[in-house]
């Protein structure tokens, strides 16, 4: 069976954190009902065109997916699978914030379908979590972590590193605290500062590159030691906890993103579609008004090549072949290629090309110039 997702965006937050560029608005009051009306015209027009598809993962990301009604989740997943024939073992995730969710509402969610969480928790300690301008604290993030648990057999947490004043020894320990929750998937980012958000206007700075290369090794060894490898850039999970759906993403996979600002992936009629919806909420709610081209086979292939070597994995040839029709190296300079290998950055053999942890850490200047 041919792995296809449905993303779905919610585009709300309790308040906007200052490094975060994601599509998200602050907001308390929410008129589900129009909500509902939106995501089931836009469901319906995909499904005319994709229904011949198997569902195997839903992602319900954000903004803040659990501030939705469980109302409005239950409404969400049963059109799909009015629409579509969905896996048995489907994916079914959800992003939330440790602000807008309780044991209750993950027992809820649970009932209605969700069958993997991944929690916002972002720090284990409460100034920083001060300084990115989170809304709980580290003891409010752990008791959600720990009824998650209880509830979920499939849970990540989100973290941010590399934060200013942060120095390695800080996220050593930092990060030996989060690896004693023992959870078998985690989101371990850098801390980015992205154009437009409060953090860029107050010219904050991120981490001096060679600190924040130290502390993405350092990352890659403990985790590795505590049994959650690295399986993508920021992803590390234990055998088999792997989002699926992610996969999809980096792995060249299909699926139809439905929400403001969600993108698209999949194959009509023997072309390969990328959509995008608009990225203005109150227009989407609307009028679900979207963008909708036909990726050339060398836009197709550039974008399996990025996705590819952002993970542990990398392109596979056989799989690159059968979609492309013709090998990876096509579309690289050959001896940029030559030079990577020689140099440690790319391994390249019969099974296909993959970063090795030193190219991963310059993976934007590597694609950059790797691909014709
Ligand atoms: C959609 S949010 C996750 C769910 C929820 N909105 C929350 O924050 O609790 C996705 C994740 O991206 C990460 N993120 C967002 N902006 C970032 C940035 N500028 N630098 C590093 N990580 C960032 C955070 O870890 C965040 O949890
Ligand atoms: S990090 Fe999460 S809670 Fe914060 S603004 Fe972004 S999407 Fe919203």
């Amino acid at each position: 069976m041919i792995n296809f997702g449905i993303y779905i965006h919610w585009p709300f937050c309790r308040s906007k954190c200052p490094y975060c560029d994601f599509v998200s608005l602050p907001a308390k009051n929410f008129d589900f009902d129009a909500w509902k009306k939106a995501y089931a015209q836009s469901l319906k027009f995909y499904a005319g065109q994709t229904a011949d598809k198997t569902v195997t993962s839903l992602f319900f990301g954000g903004g803040t997916p659990s501030l939705m009604s469980t109302d409005l989740v239950s409404f969400v997943i049963e059109t799909i699978r009015s629409f579509w024939t969905v896996a048995p073992d489907a994916e079914i995730s959800m992003e939330v914030n440790p602000c807008s969710v309780d044991r209750e509402k993950m027992i809820r969610l649970k009932q209605i379908g969700i069958n993997r969480l991944s929690v916002g928790v972002q720090s284990l300690n409460d100034k920083s979590l001060k300084f990115l301008g989170r809304l709980h604290t580290t003891e409010q993030a752990l008791t959600v972590l720990k009824e998650a648990r209880t509830i979920f057999p499939r849970l990540s947490a989100d973290f941010i590193y590399a934060l200013p004043g942060q120095s390695l020894n800080d996220w050593q320990n930092e990060l030996q605290a989060v690896l004693e929750l023992n959870l078998k998937h985690l989101s371990l980012y850098q801390l980015t500062i992205e154009e437009g958000t409060f953090f860029y206007k107050k010219g904050i700075q991120p981490a001096e590159e060679e600190l924040a290369a130290d502390m993405f090794e350092l990352t890659d060894r403990l985790t590795y030691q505590a049994g959650t490898e690295r399986y993508e850039v920021s992803n590390h999970a234990a055998a088999g906890h792997e989002c699926r759906h992610n996969l999809l993403y980096w792995h060249g996979g299909e699926w139809i993103g439905i929400g403001p600002a969600a993108h698209g992936r999949f194959t009509k009629k023997q072309q390969f579609y990328a959509t995008a919806q608009s990225n203005i909420s109150s227009q989407w709610l609307q009028s679900q008004t979207h963008e909708e081209i036909v990726l050339t086979p060398k836009e197709k292939a550039q974008e399996l090549i990025f996705m590819g070597l952002r993970t542990r994995e990398g392109i596979d040839r056989a799989a690159f072949l059968a979609q492309i029709g013709q090998p990876p190296e096509t579309f690289m300079h050959a001896g940029t290629l030559q030079d990577y290998q020689t140099d440690g950055f790319l391994i390249c053999d019969s099974k296909g090309i993959r970063t090795t942890a030193k190219g991963l850490m310059i993976l934007n200047a590597l694609c950059r110039t790797l691909l014709k």
